[in-house]
């Protein structure tokens, strides 16, 4: 069954469901597969060494979906930052229609796309951070909570208040982002206020990621509690498998008297984490994956698991829907709520 969201009206899609830009795992396999099965695939720009890769891997994505792409671009800061200009002029030159901007404000690339009349999903872990890029001119906000894979920011604000929040004060549409895996959180986020859901880990455990076998297992044998939060003491905390490299990390992070970035660097390379996804040794450097681990028990395609969260999160809306009784319905004796026995 089709959804009619703000989210799916602007985007032209039919399940309110994004998946979320994920480095060295957002190529164009997974991006149309996710647009095949009627959600938004996003390809990771920095995936592509260069702009014009990026190019490439959007060209290639169109030849495999006719259906509504996007890009995901990632303004994390660094000492020498990629060409952010560079990259969003591919995106503009190649008829891309929306952008997830993250990491950072949107405010370097925004102007450039809006110019183009380009629709700017912009993600972000604090409603500070919302507001930001609200005045900055965002159509949508992603809001990251912190069950999410990744960054989870330095407020450590869970999706149940941090939605309600945005519903309350933001005033532009919003989707909920960080710890959904199946209908019954859809169904949430819609009744929360949003207007979809946007999933990373998830789709990291599906037939089209471009990733492992042994990784994909990995996650699916996982529990909520195998995650682990690295690099908080810099304030640049990420969440991440919890995996022997990980470990390691955190302890160097804990127990180091001068707390110099330098002595937990060689653990959070993102080179050796990238070896991960290709070698399948998930003890060989550190990874992405959110607390949602330990709700995802298979390995479906994109297409099957967009139909069982369609389907679940219809089931999920009409169950809560049939809680209301009219007035003609009440029960003879109500305890404890109204007519009480006491
Ligand atoms: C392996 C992996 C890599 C990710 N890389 C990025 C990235 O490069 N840029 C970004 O904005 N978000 C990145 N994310 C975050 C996702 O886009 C998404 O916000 C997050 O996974 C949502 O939480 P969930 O995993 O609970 O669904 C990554 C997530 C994963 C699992």
């Amino acid at each position: 069954m089709p959804f009619n969201t703000e989210l799916t009206r602007a985007l032209g899609i039919a399940v309110p469901i994004v998946q979320g830009g994920m480095q060295w795992v957002g190529y164009a396999e997974l991006a149309s597969a996710v647009s095949n099965a009627g959600g938004l695939g996003l390809l990771t720009a920095l995936t592509q060494p260069t702009p014009e890769d990026l190019r490439k891997e959007i060209r290639r994505c169109r030849t495999m979906t006719k259906n509504p792409f996007g890009v995901n671009l990632t303004l994390l800061p660094a000492l020498v930052p990629p060409d952010y200009a560079a990259y969003a002029q591919v995106i503009i030159d190649e008829g891309i229609r929306v952008v997830e901007t993250a990491g950072n404000s949107p405010g370097p690339v925004i102007k450039k796309l809006k110019a183009e009349g380009i629709i700017v999903l912009h993600k972000c872990t604090t409603i500070r951070h919302a507001q930001s890029a609200v005045k900055l001119g965002v159509d949508f906000l992603s809001i990251d909570g912190f069950e999410c894979a990744g960054h989870v920011g330095e407020h450590d604000i869970t999706n149940f208040i941090l939605l309600s929040k945005a519903r309350q004060v933001l005033g532009v549409p919003f989707i909920a982002s960080g710890g959904f895996a199946d209908g019954n959180g859809l169904a949430a986020a819609l009744s929360l206020g949003a207007c979809g859901i946007n999933m990373g880990t998830r789709f990291m455990c599906t037939v089209e990621a471009p990733i492992h076998q042994n990784i994909k297992k990995a996650i699916v044998e996982a529990q909520e509690t195998d995650t682990e939060l690295v690099l908080r003491r810099w304030r640049n905390t990420s969440r991440l498998f919890k995996n022997k490299v990980a470990r390691e990390a955190v302890k160097v992070e804990r127990e180091s008297k001068e707390g110099k970035f330098e002595e937990v660097a060689p653990y959070v390379s993102g080179k050796r984490g990238r070896q991960v996804f290709l070698n399948g040794d998930k003890d060989f450097g550190v990874w992405t994956a959110g607390q949602v681990i330990g709700l995802i028990h298979d390995i479906p395609t994109c297409e099957d698991l967009l139909r069982r969260i369609e389907r679940e999160a219809v089931a999920a809306m009409k169950s809560t829907q049939s809680l209301l009784v009219g007035e003609d319905d009440k029960p003879a004796e109500v305890y404890g709520v109204g007519k009480s026995k006491l």
